[in-house]
C-alpha cells in the first residue's frame, strides 16, 4: 500500500528520492516523507497530502548536505493521515520505512513501554523502530535485525538507517521490495519504476534475507553469512510509464490496449504457447481474485461454462481464504492480478498450495509474489499501469481468458461455429477504432455527470461487464453505481427508479437480448433514463441514446463493450474535476489484508 525508496551513492539523495516517491506515489498519497543522513547527523521531513508538498517543504526546510536516505509515500492503515503518523519514524537510534502491516504491533507496543518507551504517533511502524532499537541495545545489527524479523507477525518491506552505521538495511516479508544496482550507487525500491531513470539493474530480496547497501558496496545475508543473488534486468515494458501528451495516465493507459492486446494475441498464435492455455485436462474451476481482477473473473466463468463446458466459480479473496473448500478431482485454482501483490490474493495462493491444487495465475508484474509462487503463470504483459483504476491490464486479463475459454473449447472439439484465431487477430485493429472515436462517450458522458446515482444492467457475460463498468465509473467520479442482473432489478432494487434514473444497458448476447429488453420497459415505465451499450449485429435501438461497438467473435466482444466504458467513466470524472489517477481513499496495490 505504501511506497518505499532509499539512495547511497555519489549523488544527492534528495533529488533521486523525490523522484521515486513520485513513481511511487499510485501506491499511496495521504502523506510522504524523507529522511537523510550525512554520516553523521538525520534530517527528517514529513508532509501531508502529495508528494508535491513534500516536495516545496524540502526546498523551504532542508539544510543538510546528505549523502543518503530513505522516503515514503503512505496509505493510511493504522492512524489517520496526519504529520505524526507520517514515516520516517525515528526512535532512538533506529529511523525506519515500512510498508504492510505488522499483525502483533499492540502487544510489542505494550512491553516495549514498559521498558520505558514512549510513542508518537498511533502507527505499527514506529513499534517496529522501537522494537529494533531496544534490541540493539543488547546486539550485534545484524543479529538485533535478524531478531526482529523473528518478532513480527504481518507483512512488511523496510528501510533502515541506524546511527554510527553509515548506509542502509532493508528486510521483507509478503511486501515488495528490490534492491537497484547502479555505477558505485545503490537504491532500495518497493518496484522497479521509481528507480528505472538511473538503473535497470536490480535483485529481488527474499523473506529471510538482510541488505546492507553501502557507498560502494551492497551486501546480502540470510542466516548470517553472505549470499550471492541473481541480478535481473528491467525491459522496457516493464517500466515506461511517463504520461506523454497526455492529461491523465488513465487516458494513455486506455489508448495503450490495442497495442498491448496486440502483442498478446501475436504470443498466443503459435500452437506452443497455445498448449499452456489449454485447459481440458481439468474438470472445474476456481477463480480467485479481487475487485476488476475479480471482475475479469466473471467474464471468464461465462466463457469457460458456455463454450469450453468447465463448471466456474468465482470469488473474492478475502472471502476464499476463509472459506471451507470444496473441491473435486481435477479442480484448478486460476488467481488473477494486475500487481501480483494483492494481500488477500496472496494469502489465498498460499492456503490453496497448502491443500496440494494446481494453482493458475494470471498476472502482470512477473516480478511480483504471485507471479513467483503461482504453479503455473500466464504473464499479461500490459506494462506499467500508473493510474489507480486498472484499465488495460483489466482489458488483457479478460482477454487470457478468453483464449483460454476458446482454446479449450477448439481441443474438446465443442465450437459449434468455425471461429479462426484470425478472428481474434482483428480486435486489436477494432479496439483501436472504438477508442478513438471518443465523441460519443463525451456526449453522453455529458447526460450522465450530474447525476448522483445510476444503474448498469445486463444479464449473462453481459452483467460480468456491468459489474466492471459500474466500478469504474464509481472509483474514478464518485457516482454510486451499482451493477445488476437485469431480471433481478424488480425483486426489490426497482423501487429506487425514479424520473430520469439513468441505467446503462449492456446487450451482447443475442440468445438473451429480448429478455433485457422486458427489464429496460420495466425500467423506462417508471421514468429511467436508458442509454444502450451493444453490438452492431444486435443494434435495433433507434429511439435510445446509445454506445455501438463492432461485432466480433463471442470470446471478445466484451474487450470492445469494456474499453467504451472505461472512456465513459473518464469522461464523466473528467466532467466532475475528480482526481482521475488518484481517487481518493484507494491505492494502486493493496498489500493489507
Ligand atoms: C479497480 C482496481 C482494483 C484492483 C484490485 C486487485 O480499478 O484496480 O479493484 O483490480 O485491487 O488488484 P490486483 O489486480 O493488483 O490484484
Amino acid at each position: 500500500m505504501c511506497g518505499i525508496i532509499g539512495y547511497i551513492g555519489k549523488n544527492n539523495p534528495n533529488d533521486i528520492l523525490i523522484n521515486g516517491l513520485y513513481n511511487l506515489e499510485y501506491r499511496g498519497y495521504d502523506s510522504s516523507g524523507i529522511a537523510i543522513c550525512d554520516n553523521k547527523n538525520i534530517e527528517i521531513i514529513k508532509s501531508i497530502g502529495r508528494v508535491s508538498n513534500l516536495e516545496e517543504k524540502i526546498k523551504k526546510e532542508s539544510r543538510l548536505n546528505a549523502s543518503y536516505g530513505i522516503a515514503h509515500t503512505r496509505w493510511a492503515t493504522n492512524g489517520e493521515a496526519s504529520l505524526k503518523n507520517a514515516h520516517p519514524h525515528k526512535v532512538g537510534r533506529v529511523t525506519i520505512v515500512h510498508n504492510g502491516i505488522i499483525e502483533n504491533a499492540d502487544i510489542l507496543k505494550e512491553n516495549l513501554i514498559k521498558k520505558g518507551y514512549t510513542f508518537n504517533s498511533e502507527t505499527d511502524s514506529e513499534v517496529v523502530a522501537a522494537l529494533l532499537d531496544s534490541y540493539l541495545k543488547e546486539l550485534d545489527v545484524l543479529v538485533a535485525i535478524n531478531k526482529l524479523t523473528k518478532s513480527l507477525v504481518g507483512s512488511y518491506a523496510i528501510g533502515i538507517i541506524i546511527d554510527n552505521y553509515n548506509g542502509i538495511y532493508a528486510i521483507r516479508k509478503d511486501s515488495p521490495l528490490i534492491l537497484g544496482i547502479g555505477l558505485n550507487e545503490y537504491f532500495l525500491a518497493s518496484d522497479i519504476t521509481a528507480i528505472i531513470k538511473y538503473t535497470n539493474k536490480y535483485i529481488l530480496l527474499d523473506e529471510g534475507e538482510i541488505a546492507f547497501l553501502t557507498y560502494n558496496d551492497y551486501k546480502i545475508y540470510k542466516n548470517k553469512k553472505i549470499i550471492t543473488k541473481e541480478i535481473l534486468i528491467a525491459d522496457n515494458i516493464d517500466t515506461v510509464n511517463e504520461k506523454k501528451d497526455y492529461s491523465h495516465y488513465m487516458l494513455k493507459e486506455i489508448m495503450e490496449e490495442p497495442i498491448v492486446l496486440q502483442k498478446l494475441i501475436k504470443k498466443y498464435s503459435n500452437s506452443i504457447n497455445q498448449e499452456k492455455l489449454n485447459l481440458s485436462d481439468y474438470k472445474e474451476i476456481d477463480i480467485v481474485a479481487c475487485g476488476s481482477a475479480m471482475y475479469a473473473g466473471f467474464i471468464g466463468q461465462n466463457l469457460f461454462e458456455e463454450y469450453a463446458n468447465i463448471k466456474t466459480n468465482v470469488y473474492p479473496a478475502s472471502e476464499y481464504r476463509y472459506k471451507n473448500k470444496i473441491y473435486n478431482d481435477n479442480t484448478l485454482v486460476i488467481l488473477i492480478s494486475q500487481s501480483g501483490e494483492t494481500a488477500d490474493t496472496i494469502a489465498a495462493m498460499r492456503e490453496v498450495k497448502r491443500l496440494g491444487l494446481p494453482t493458475l495465475a494470471i498476472v502482470n508484474n512477473k516480478d511480483s509474489t504471485i507471479a513467483r509462487e503461482a504453479d503455473i503463470k500466464i504473464l499479461t504483459e500490459a506494462g506499467v499501469e500508473v493510474a489507480v483504476a486498472t484499465t488495460k491490464a483489466y482489458i488483457l486479463q479478460v482477454s487470457v481468458l478468453a483464449l483460454m475459454a476458446y482454446i479449450t473449447a477448439c481441443k474438446k472439439n465443442l465450437l459449434k461455429e468455425s471461429i479462426n484465431y484470425n478472428d481474434f487477430e482483428k480486435v486489436p485493429i477494432l479496439l483501436k477504432e472504438v477508442i478513438e472515436n471518443n465523441n460519443q462517450y463525451k456526449n453522453i458522458a455529458e447526460e450522465l455527470y450530474k447525476d448522483e446515482r445510476c444503474f448498469y444492467i445486463g444479464r449473462g457475460i453481459d452483467y460480468a461487464m456491468c459489474m466492471e463498468a459500474s466500478l469504474k465509473l464509481k472509483e474514478v467520479s464518485y457516482i454510486h453505481s451499482e451493477a445488476y442482473q437485469a431480471g433481478e432489478l424488480k425483486h426489490g432494487s426497482i423501487s429506487l427508479i425514479e424520473k430520469n434514473t439513468k441505467i446503462i444497458s449492456i446487450i451482447t448476447d443475442k440468445k438473451l437480448k429480448e429478455k433485457t429488453i422486458s427489464n429496460i420497459k420495466e425500467v423506462e415505465a417508471r421514468g429511467a433514463k436508458v442509454i444502450i451499450v451493444t453490438t452492431k449485429d444486435l443494434d435495433e435501438f433507434e429511439d435510445h441514446l446509445k454506445i455501438v461497438v463492432p461485432t466480433t467473435n463471442k470470446f471478445m466482444n466484451s474487450i470492445l463493450v469494456i474499453a467504451t466504458l472505461q472512456l465513459l467513466a473518464y469522461y464523466v470524472a473528467l466532467k466532475r474535476n475528480c482526481d482521475i489517477d488518484k481517487p481518493r481513499n484507494l491505492a494502486k496495490s493493496v498489500t493489507v489484508e
